[in-house]
């Protein structure tokens, strides 16, 4: 209701959970190509990539997940009636929200292209200055739907109708039966071991678990702490890892349903090894000869998390997404939501970079019915079996290496969770062959001796990494939050 820039009836994302009883899982609520999508449905007469197709308006749009996903956590997990949980959020969109700073200026800098998408008459086509209440009403009505109805009001009947039609008329082919046929799935998390940590991450169809730990079992036999904290050594150390990560990424991963993913030898300590062998700290190994690995036998600041540990001891880390800003930029008046342009997240055309300028693969490339991959990486930490962090971030591509810098944060440099999200970040991600760094806290100085190595380094003004939100359990049971000062972002404990 508070954030149209990436939330989410219209989208679709990932839970991991841990029980209090140790117990974990994962609940994939990602959006779906529709029936009648196809391979080259983004491609011009002349086979490029039509870049405006994949994100803006209604073929960008997958068939959104967030719904089923919410009712099938409550169902699995929920103490409270549904009617407990959403009257507030009704209440809210009849009273209406204060605009921040930061939002003012989002949507004014999106304003023009929701105006072209949506209509000058659409809620957030409007001039919206900060202080301003926004009320959405629609959004009121559809959330009443939903919660006398359940999900089936949203899937199965006249909504699913109204939202296959006004998408058709939007130059998108999702039909009726597109809703009708979507599923949730609850899958085993990738789960894997740093030090005196146990890691449990999202798998696919998100690349964020295995991405994280490739990266971390490339990192494990350096001492980063020696390195010194975002010396010129450890972001070498990190970037090194982090590309070769993201060439295996670009080939091997997609829906698991429709791809076999070879996990185990991705992950064998001896591949992860052979990889950092043309590793020097003399210079950069440049992306071009990285290739993905052989194995025998594919923001920005979009998206969203939340990590919740509830009084007795449960944790989810939840991230979740409409894809880019304001999704597709098509609000849907009488339902009160932006749709989704997931469609954007496979590779249109394997080769060609995404709005995020990942390169594809085979492995993700557009099939009915098939899972776009994904960034995403919520996670959950435990230290010596006990539960230590639950943390996440939106940024596209930059989700896993965000999140990496957190754990490593904590880790190896001894801070609390706030002081870990504080930081400065960097990130790379094979292609393109750049190294890039938030606008404050890298001196020119660190990027001189970078770019003396090989490494081709970006800092861009305004440019962030990430919007952390993450909890730390400290040994005496007590709960510190990261809430990430680059967003509105904020901590509460009740
Ligand atoms: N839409 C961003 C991601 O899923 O990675």
């Amino acid at each position: 209701m508070v954030y149209p820039y990436a939330g989410n009836l219209g989208g679709g994302g990932f839970m991991v959970y841990r029980l209090n009883d140790g117990t974990t899982g994962s609940l994939d609520y990602r959006e779906m190509a529709p029936a009648a999508a196809h391979r080259d449905m983004f491609l011009d007469s002349l086979g490029h990539h039509d870049s405006a197709l994949s994100t803006v308006g209604g073929l960008s749009v997958g068939v959104p997940g967030t719904i089923k996903g919410i009712f099938a956590a409550h169902k699995k997990f929920g103490l409270l009636p549904i009617e407990d949980l959403i009257d507030p959020v009704i209440a809210l969109a009849e009273k209406g929200y204060v605009i921040t700073d930061k939002q003012s200026a989002r949507l004014a800098q999106y304003r023009e292209v929701i105006r072209e998408t949506s209509g000058t008459e659409s809620l957030y086509t409007k001039v919206i200055s900060a202080g301003d209440t926004i009320k959405n009403i629609a959004l009121a009505k559809t959330l009443k739907q939903l919660r006398d109805q359940g999900e089936q009001a949203f899937y199965g009947g006249a909504m699913a109708k109204h939202m296959s039609q006004f998408i058709q008329a939007k130059g998108g082919v999702i039909q009726m039966e597109d809703f009708q046929n979507y599923e949730v799935h609850w899958r085993d998390p990738i789960a894997f071991n740093y030090e005196d940590l146990e890691i449990i991450s999202m798998g696919p169809p998100s690349s964020g678990g295995i991405c994280l730990a490739q990266i971390m079992g490339m990192l494990e036999p350096f001492d980063l702490k020696e390195l010194g904290h975002n010396s010129a050594l450890y972001a070498q150390h990190l970037t090194e890892a982090e590309r070769r990560a993201y060439a295996d990424r670009s080939h091997y991963l997609g829906d698991p349903d429709f791809v076999n993913i070879p996990t185990e030898q991705l992950l064998s300590p001896a591949y992860l090894a052979e990889k950092m062998t043309s590793f020097s700290t003399k210079t950069a190994t440049l992306s071009g000869a990285i290739s993905h690995g052989n194995i025998v036998g594919h923001e920005s600041d979009e998206t969203t998390h939340y990590s919740i540990v509830d009084p007795m001891g449960n944790a989810v880390s939840v991230t979740t997404t409409i894809n880019g800003a304001y999704g597709s930029k098509l609000f849907d008046p009488e339902l009160g939501f932006f749709y989704n342009n997931e469609m954007d997240d496979f590779s249109a055309k394997p080769g060609s970079p995404n709005m995020f300028g990942l390169i594809g693969g085979e492995a993700n490339a557009i099939a009915p019915g098939k899972r776009m991959l994904s960034s995403m990486t919520p996670t959950i930490v435990l230290k010596k079996g006990q539960l230590w962090q639950v943390l996440g971030t939106p940024g596209g591509s930059t989700i896993i290496t965000t999140v990496l810098q957190i754990i490593l944060n904590t880790q190896h440099f001894n801070m609390g969770m706030q002081e870990a999200v504080n930081q400065p970040r960097m990130h790379h991600q094979w292609l393109p062959d750049v190294l890039q760094f938030e606008y404050d806290g890298f001196s020119e100085d660190l990027l001189d001796t970078l770019n003396q190595k090989g490494y081709k380094t970006l800092k861009k003004a305004h440019r962030i990494i990430g919007k952390v939100d993450a909890i730390m359990r400290h040994s005496d049971g007590l709960l510190e939050a990261g809430a990430d000062p680059r967003g509105d972002d904020a901590a509460r404990g009740f």
